[in-house]
């Protein structure tokens, strides 16, 4: 069944059309529900482009002031809550125009001149993303920060590296933690570096093919902070690659987030027992009394999938589009402010938790000492009195197969024994490499485990942060 309706939109978009608009497809292609949460970025781009109007005599002062002054009353409105959102008007773009025409009357119909909702929504969703960007920049580099304090605390806190899983040689939990801050310095540079590329204005672009009007467009991409002029009118009104290399980003790094918090997960359970989270962190169960269960990664991690999602979703809705503008692009709105809340959401997360996680340094020094992690560093050792590497791989795997049979750690093995595994270029300072502190602390350059390097790297990453800054 099909209702007509005389919405309000009818009033904006009239002309051509005779009919008013069927009441389902009125509310199928409205976008008001979701893209009002553009509004005070519509409202700064429409002042801007009032301006800009103005200021090549498109405009006169005095309109000028009273369309500036009608946005500012609206943006109070809806800043309060009180401004009334209409499907019919479809969407942010025309709820705000109308408002200005029912407040200021026949000025308020000039401000379209000169532009298309094409560049207006274009510019309006560049704008916001540069504002979220801002906010987790800010975010991002908070948490490098706390990973370098928590990396700091436990420079020195032996544990076990792995590698399959399975113990491989001693690292310290401040090694590992810096590994983390690396991935996220990545993750911020991406979105540095996406931010440079979306800070173009499209505004000018008009509908597809720009104006007659005399525009100025150096002048409004000024007014609004844009590095640069979109160079050709059908790009910037079409493509929403900015979007979709924003939300790529946003899923690098949710992508390490959950790595993160896969690792929190192992490292809280029973068998390992490396680390607790604070219990505001945690819920329990309703039926194990005993259970502290650590909700807050898992999400972290579960919800990595949104943003692959939303990546997924961009990318398709983008790649069957001929040029310019068509209406599959209020698609992309959905996807791009899940990816955006949801990283924020995860960032602040993990910002409230990791500052107070608690290693269990005893735990994770015991794990280290299993295992034969420092096996290496035995192989090494023979290197240096002149076996060839293969060779000293092949003898301490035996030393190691022994040391199993006897359910002992090498370190245990008497040298006597050890001489006749692998060979007499042992002596007695083999012990002082077999201990998991020895092996770390040898480890001392420039990105490898030992205390000295982490407090190296500690000491430039804290000069990374701040240059990224300022
Ligand atoms: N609500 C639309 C969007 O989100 C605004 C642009 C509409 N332009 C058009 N020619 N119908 O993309």
């Amino acid at each position: 069944m099909t209702h007509s309706s005389k919405g309000a939109g009818a009033k904006l978009l009239h002309g051509r059309i005779l009919e008013d608009t069927d009441h389902f497809v009125e509310a199928f292609t409205a976008s008001v529900s979701f893209d009002q949460r553009l509004y005070r970025h519509d409202i700064r781009g429409s002042i801007a482009h009032c301006r800009m109007l103005a200021h090549v005599g498109v405009l006169s002062a005095a309109e000028a002031e009273q369309i500036q002054d009608g946005l500012a009353q609206i943006e109070g409105e809806i800043d309060d809550g009180a401004f009334q959102w209409q499907t019919g008007l479809e969407d942010v773009h025309m709820n705000i125009e109308h408002r200005l025409i029912e407040l200021i009357g026949e000025t308020g119909k000039k401000l379209h001149t000169a532009r298309s909702r094409n560049d207006q929504v274009a510019t309006d969703l560049r704008l916001y993303l540069r504002d979220e960007i801002d906010a987790l920049l800010a975010l991002e580099n908070a948490l490098a920060s706390a990973l370098l304090d928590l990396a700091e605390r436990y420079g020195e806190a032996v544990m076990p590296g792995y590698t399959h899983l399975q113990a491989a040689q001693p690292i310290s939990f401040g090694h590992h933690l810096l590994a983390w801050f690396e991935m996220l310095l990545r993750d911020r540079d991406r979105l540095v570096d996406c931010r440079r590329r979306a800070n173009q204005l499209p505004l000018g672009a008009a509908a597809l093919a720009g104006t007659t009007f005399p525009i100025d467009r150096s002048f409004t991409a000024r007014e609004l902070g844009f590095e640069g002029v979109a160079a050709n009118s059908l790009d910037a009104v079409s493509d929403r690659d900015f979007a979709i290399e924003f939300t790529a980003a946003a899923a690098l790094t949710m992508m390490h987030l959950s790595r993160w918090c896969e690792e929190l997960v192992l490292w809280t359970s029973q068998p390992f027992a490396f680390v607790s989270l604070p219990d505001r962190f945690c819920t329990g169960s309703s039926i194990m009394p005993q259970k502290k269960n650590p909700d807050v990664p898992e999400l972290v991690r579960g919800k990595a999938g949104r943003v692959f999602g939303d990546l997924a979703a961009l990318l398709t809705l983008m790649k069957g589009q001929p040029l310019a503008y068509n209406k599959d692009n209020q698609e992309d709105k959905e996807p791009l402010f899940d990816a955006v809340d949801t990283l924020r959401n995860c960032l602040t997360a993990m910002l409230g938790l990791l500052p107070h996680i608690e290693a269990d340094t005893g735990a994770m020094a015991r794990a280290a000492r299993q295992g034969f992690a420092t096996a290496t560093d035995f192989a090494d050792y023979l290197v240096r009195r002149g076996a060839p590497f293969r060779d000293a791989h092949e003898a301490v795997g035996k030393a190691v197969a022994y040391a199993v049979q006897q359910g002992i750690e090498l370190d245990e093995i008497p040298l006597a024994q050890l001489k006749t595994l692998v060979g007499d270029r042992v002596e007695a300072d083999v012990f002082d490499v077999l201990t998991v502190e020895g092996s770390l602390a040898a480890r001392d350059h420039i990105g490898g485990a030992a205390p000295a390097a982490t407090a190296q790297a500690i000491k430039a990453g804290r000069e990374r942060i701040a240059a990224a800054d300022s």
